[in-house]
């Protein structure tokens, strides 16, 4: 089938089509329906089906006599360590760790936090909590102590499983001093914590409360897998929104595994068995979906790769890796591929590795310049596609499904929607637009299985964020156009959220450590773009009146402030002191407009503006900083 005909196909019956591709997954009790609506605007899908995802990831290859296959390569550059692990193995070793969570009381429905580097006890650790029903929140290892209070206070988990240290390029990062940090920080204090022990760093255990990764499991009977409702929560993932509060997004077990079952064979073209690599981090959602769950569901040996595209050793990393592992399908972020491309602009790393097995390579997490793509088409002689999807979703809304059909790349263009996604352009009132007109991008509801049902104990904050401004519709927050032939083209976000190396940040959570320091009256970050990195955060200081401090010390200052309070991942690390922010009459700060400046793009001078001198010194305050030209 072409990919019209499937896409007519899931249009004209999408409980026929999601019905037929349930039939991929290992059920207890498998669902009578499909879809439930459990409210207004709220829905669910395959709720009274009874299933496991740990099942469905390991155990089931296993009882398939598949057992001896790889499940796990654990490539790391940094810390020169490579292993395999079986299903089988990671059978044992997930049925283990999940009976001794057990022992300490971990119940189904109860949260765990996990909060580890690339290591394939992440991914251990994620499928353990799933084979006893515990619904995990993983925290992504760049993130300050703050930001895992934060998440506990939020998630209020049983218990945390952390690491007792990340290797970054040249340093150690200690987990444990952070979780010890969020843990005093937060209200809510788990029961107990996990340490998994590295030998870069050995974490001193505080006792009565740190149990140690090897010990604890010591003859404690393992545990079989429990079946849970097809809604229930498999996890929370949280993500950067308009304030410093990130949005608690929700995954339901029966939807998860019917979505990222059905996409690894018609998007990412991959049969069990082959090698995938998503070269992204467990902490964010291409983790969750794309390192951990999609390839093991669907029966394929996943990547864990512990190291950055360049620098660990070289720019020719992801092709040793490709070559050694015979990755078939690979996953990584644009900026990634920028990295790799500024070290190395004629590919000269490439022809020293075999790259046959190398089917196609995905791009997603920002926009995917031309550049870039016609780079990678160049020197690796493979399709490149770029597709586009959020943390929210769990999955692609668009791409080129290559396992259906090779539709035309369009530069710029991460193709067309997916099965399950009804995309519409809507100008500000929800009318819609036409081909070729920028609008919001919006989604018709029910969004497909896989994506966010609601918030973590935010129901409100879901309605208000997603399904408030367009009735009928989740509004994605990004901004674009369709053109004629149904090519989505992603233009901006329409909220304060920017994206910093494929990492999703929020510029209002940046915003409210700034207003934090004793000296600073008021400021404003935006997202100025940056070749390397997409975009970098960029903060505007007003200083109290009467303050004589030197700017730099102040500058120095909030830098410092950003990284302890959100974490080395924000990146911010330009700052300037202005006499006054721009803004409308009403007060409203004129972000988009010193973005524009900044860019160096066409703006126009916003009718509403209090004072337009004010743009002026803002320039010159960019020019100060390299930017503005
Ligand atoms: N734990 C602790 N610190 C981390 C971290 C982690 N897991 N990940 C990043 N950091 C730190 C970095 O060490 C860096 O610290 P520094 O300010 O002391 O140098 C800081 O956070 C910023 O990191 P990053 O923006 O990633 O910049 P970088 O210069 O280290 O690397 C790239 C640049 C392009 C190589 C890197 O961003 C990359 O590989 N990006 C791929 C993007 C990706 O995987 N996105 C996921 C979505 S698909
Ligand atoms: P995250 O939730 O971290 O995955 O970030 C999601 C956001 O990243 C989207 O809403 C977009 O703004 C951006 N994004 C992701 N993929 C793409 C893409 N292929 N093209 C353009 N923007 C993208």
């Amino acid at each position: 089938m072409t990919y019209s005909e499937v896409y007519a196909q899931w249009k004209a019956d999408p409980e026929g089509f999601w019905m037929e591709a349930a039939r991929a997954i290992d059920w207890d009790r498998p669902p009578t329906k499909a879809l439930s609506t459990v409210g207004d605007g709220l829905y669910e899908w395959f709720a009274d089906a009874r299933v496991n995802t740990c099942y469905n990831a390991v155990d089931r290859h296993v009882a398939a006599g598949r057992g001896e296959q790889t499940a796990i390569i654990y490539d790391s550059p940094i810390t020169q360590t490579k292993r395999q692990i079986s299903f089988l193995e990671l059978r044992n070793r997930v049925a283990s760790l999940a009976g001794a969570l057990r022992a300490k009381g971990v119940e189904k429905g109860d949260r765990v936090i996990i909060y580890m580097p690339m290591i394939p006890e992440a991914l251990e650790a994620m499928l353990a909590c799933g084979r006893i029903g515990a619904v995990h929140s993983v925290v992504f290892g760049g993130f300050a102590a703050n930001e895992l209070a934060v998440r506990i206070d939020d998630a209020t988990p049983k218990a945390i499983i952390a690491a007792s240290c990340g290797v970054e390029p040249g340093r150690i990062v200690p987990y444990k001093p952070l979780l010890d940090g969020a843990i005093e920080q937060a209200t809510h204090k788990p029961e107990f914590c996990v340490i998994f022990q590295r030998e870069q760093q050995v974490a001193k255990l505080i006792e009565g409360r740190d149990v140690n990764w090897h010990g604890f499991q010591y003859g404690v009977e393992p545990a079989d897998c429990v079946p849970v409702e097809g809604n229930h929560p498999s996890y929370i993932l949280y993500t950067s929104g308009t304030t410093g509060q990130p949005k608690g997004v929700i995954r339901h077990t029966a939807g998860q595994l019917v979505a990222l079952h059905w996409s690894m064979k018609n998007i990412y073209n991959v049969d069990p068995g082959d090698v995938f690599w998503a070269a992204s981090d467990v902490g964010w959602v291409v983790g969750h979906s794309y390192i951990a769950y999609a390839p093991l569901i669907h029966g394929n040996t996943t990547v864990v790769f512990e190291g950055k595209p360049v620098g660990t050793p070289d720019a020719g990393t992801f092709w040793r890796v490709m070559s050694e592992h015979k990755v078939k399908s690979f996953f990584t972020a644009p900026t990634a591929f920028r990295a790799v491309k500024r070290e190395d602009p004629t590919g000269a790393h490439i022809p020293k590795y075999d790259l046959s097995n190398l089917g196609q390579v995905y791009l997603a997490g920002e926009r995917a310049d031309p550049d870039t793509i016609t780079w990678a088409q160049d020197k690796l002689r493979v399709p490149v596609i770029d597709h586009w999807w959020q943390t929210e979703t769990g999955w692609a809304i668009a791409a080129n499904p290559l396992g259906i059909e090779e539709l035309p790349t369009k530069l710029g263009s991460p193709a067309v929607p997916m099965p399950g996604y009804e995309v519409h352009i809507l100008d500000p009132e929800g009318k819609p637009m036409k081909p070729g007109e920028l609008g919001a991008i919006a989604v018709k509801l029910p969004l497909p299985p896989g994506t966010l049902p609601t918030l973590w104990n935010a129901e409100d904050r879901f309605r208000k964020s997603y399904l408030a401004s367009f009735p009928g519709y989740y509004e994605t927050g990004d901004a674009g156009l369709m053109d004629d032939d149904g090519y989505l083209y992603i233009m901006a976000r329409t909220d304060d959220v920017i994206n910093v190396a494929g990492h999703r940040l929020s510029t209002g959570a940046m915003e409210e450590v700034l207003s934090g320091h004793p000296d600073v009256a008021e400021c404003a970050v935006i997202g100025v773009a940056d070749p390397l990195k997409g975009q970098l955060p960029l903060g505007f200081l007003c200083l109290n009146a009467g303050c004589d401090r030197p700017h730099t010390d102040i500058v120095a200052e909030v830098v410092q402030q950003v990284r302890a309070h959100i974490g080395p991942v924000a990146a911010f690390k330009l700052a300037c002191v202005v006499e006054r922010l721009p803004k409308t009459r009403s007060g409203k700060i004129l972000r988009a407009t010193m973005v524009a400046i900044a860019d160096g793009t066409d703006w126009k001078m916003p009718a509403t503006i209090d004072d337009p001198q004010v743009l002026e010194e803002i320039k010159t305050a960019l020019q100060a900083l390299g930017f503005a030209k």
